[in-house]
Parts: C-alpha cells; sequence; structure tokens
C-alpha cells in the first residue's frame, strides 16, 4: 500500500512539499489548510496532479480543509503559521503561532496519532515543544527540521567561498533555529580533508556567521516573508528517510532528556532517522568553547519555551 503524506499549511513551503514528494512518488498527498484557503490547497492539488504526466508520477494529490482526510497518515509535515516580515525576529511570530500550532496539534492527535511528525512553523525550537506537549506524542514522533536546513546553508556558503563540490562538504550545526545556533567547523570536512587545514579562520568566522544569519538575509531580500525552497526540501530528506527507512543521520531537533546536558528542550542535535522515526540522537564530545556556545543557544530556547506557558 502507498504511504500517505499529510501538509499542514499550503503556503510557499507547503507547495513545494507536495511537489517534491510527489516527484519522489514518497505516497498520495493531502496538503490541508484553514477553510479560506481550501480552494487555493485544491486548486494547487489538481495542479500538481496535472503535472504527473511530465513528472512521471502517480501519487495522488489533494486539498482539503478537514482533519478526517489526514486520518491513516505516515508522515505528517507541518508548516502552518505566519512568516517573518523584514525587522522582525522568529520569535516575533511567537503570539499568533502558538495558537495555530496548538490547533494543528489537536487536528493530528485525533486524525493520525501513529504519523511521525515534522514541524517547520517558527519559532522552531519552541513550536516543536509546543506541538509534543499537545500531541503528548512520544519523543521518536516527533522533530523539527531547522538543523538540516542550517547545515546545508552553511554546506552551501563553504562550497562556494573555497569553491569545491558542496557533495564534499560534510558539516553539523548544533542548537537552536536562531542566531545562536552553534555551526562546529571543528567537525567539518572537504573530501575527508579537516576544514581547518585547507581554509583560513577568517573564511570560516565569515561563513558561521553568514550561517546564522541565512534565513534573516532571506527575509531582507524579500521584504515580507521568509524562505522556502531550501526548508522545503530539508524537511522532505527527512520524511524521505524515515519513509524509505534509509537511517539518514541529520541535525534535527529533538527532544534531550540528559544528552548534552540539556533536560526537556527540543533543539538541535545529530538525529538517526529511521522507520522507527527519531531512533537516537547521537551525543558527540564538545570543547569547552563549543560547550559555552551550546549553552547560550539551550537558554535562549528555554526562554521563548517557558514564554509558551504550555
Ligand atoms: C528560515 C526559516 C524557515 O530559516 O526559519 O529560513
Amino acid at each position: 500500500m502507498r504511504k500517505k503524506i499529510a501538509l499542514i499549511g499550503g503556503g510557499q513551503i507547503g507547495q513545494i512539499l507536495a511537489m517534491l514528494a510527489a516527484q519522489k512518488e514518497l505516497g498520495d498527498i493531502v496538503i490541508l489548510d484553514v477553510p479560506d484557503y481550501e480552494n487555493s490547497v485544491k486548486g494547487k492539488a489538481l495542479d500538481l496532479m496535472h503535472m504527473a504526466p511530465h513528472g512521471n508520477y502517480d501519487s495522488h494529490i489533494s486539498g482539503t480543509s478537514d482533519y478526517k482526510d489526514i486520518r491513516g497518515a505516515d508522515a505528517v509535515i507541518v508548516t502552518a503559521g505566519v512568516p517573518r516580515e523584514e525587522g522582525m525576529t522568529r520569535e516575533d511570530l511567537l503570539s499568533t503561532n502558538i495558537k495555530i500550532i496548538k490547533g494543528v496539534a489537536k487536528g493530528v492527535k485525533e486524525n493520525a496519532p501513529n504519523a511521525f511528525c515534522i514541524i517547520l512553523t517558527n519559532p522552531l525550537d519552541a513550536m516543536v515543544y509546543t506541538f509534543h506537549k499537545v500531541t503528548g506524542f512520544p519523543k521518536n514522533q516527533v522533530v523539527g527540521m531547522a538543523g538540516t536546513l542550517d547545515t546545508a546553508r552553511y554546506r552551501s556558503f563553504l562550497a562556494n567561498e573555497l569553491g569545491v563540490s558542496v557533495a564534499d562538504i560534510t558539516g553539523i550545526v548544533l542548537g537552536g533555529h536562531g542566531p545562536t545556533m552553534v555551526p562546529l567547523p571543528r567537525l567539518t570536512t572537504v573530501g575527508g580533508v579537516p576544514l581547518s587545514e585547507i581554509a583560513p579562520q577568517e573564511l570560516i568566522d565569515k561563513v558561521v556567521k553568514r550561517t546564522r544569519e541565512a534565513g534573516t538575509e532571506i527575509v531582507q531580500l524579500f521584504g515580507k516573508g521568509s524562505a522556502f525552497f531550501s526548508p522545503a526540501w530539508s524537511a522532505m530528506v527527512i520524511a524521505e528517510s524515515y519513509l524509505k527507512d534509509k537511517g539518514r543521520v541529520l541535525p534535527c531537533t529533538a527532544l534531550c532528556e540528559g544528552e548534552y546536558g540539556i533536560n526537556g528542550l527540543f533543539i538541535g542535535v545529530p538525529c538517526l532517522i529511521t522507520a522507527k522515526g527519531m531512533e537516537k540522537i547521537f551525543e558527540i564530545e564538545l570543547t569547552d568553547e563549543e560547550k559555552a556556545l551550546l549553552e547560550t543557544t539551550k537558554d535562549a530556547v528555554q526562554k521563548t519555551v517557558d514564554e509558551c506557558n504550555v
């Protein structure tokens, strides 16, 4: 039987998620949005169905505003919520998006209680925390997409600066999805060669700084709204690893219960993603300097979570 993927939110990211899931033939796709946007997601679904003959996929795509239509979903990807406008931090979205996430969590809990859930709504770490609290789902069933995107941005910047293929850059970004995130140049390699052996410190510092502000750089360019292509691809990589049991090791926002000295917070850490969902968090030995940076990002995430009152 085909897998079923429910996309909660049919805006910029949601529509690209639908296209990617179809092109990858990951399963049948339901795009859900609020009643005001029901016709819009129905139209997008129909448009994508008409792309199937040239796109070479047999996925069935539908649009709805009724949570009953997500029943039986294997994976749920949540993008519902408002995006940033120029001058806003992700935290400025909290009061609006927390109401939306609570409603989404209720709908998912009632209709797709076994689905693996990937959250993209900002402020990311706090929204994943809220979704987990409201659903009460086991921790392996809920992750946030952030580190996967932040690491992709870090790899992309490095590849461009060094003039090498992005495929040969491996790296990891830990922590919250915001300016306090922690890229780890010490563990970055370029085709197996340690980054520090081939890149001057100024270049590394420049890339780390740009990575931390990459989402904001795009919001400034758009003026209104935030990135959509790369967030969609990043979420799809996580979903695909789950749906195909690939066992990718990806930085995701996961519930730490003692790992990295963090207890009870969702934050970006390296995760093993299999058919069991978030099967395992890998712990890396950090230097004192990296530990201090992780402490700072943890405090930033904790502050936003405290404001959620859930
Ligand atoms: C970004 C948004 C999706 O980083 O948080 O672009």
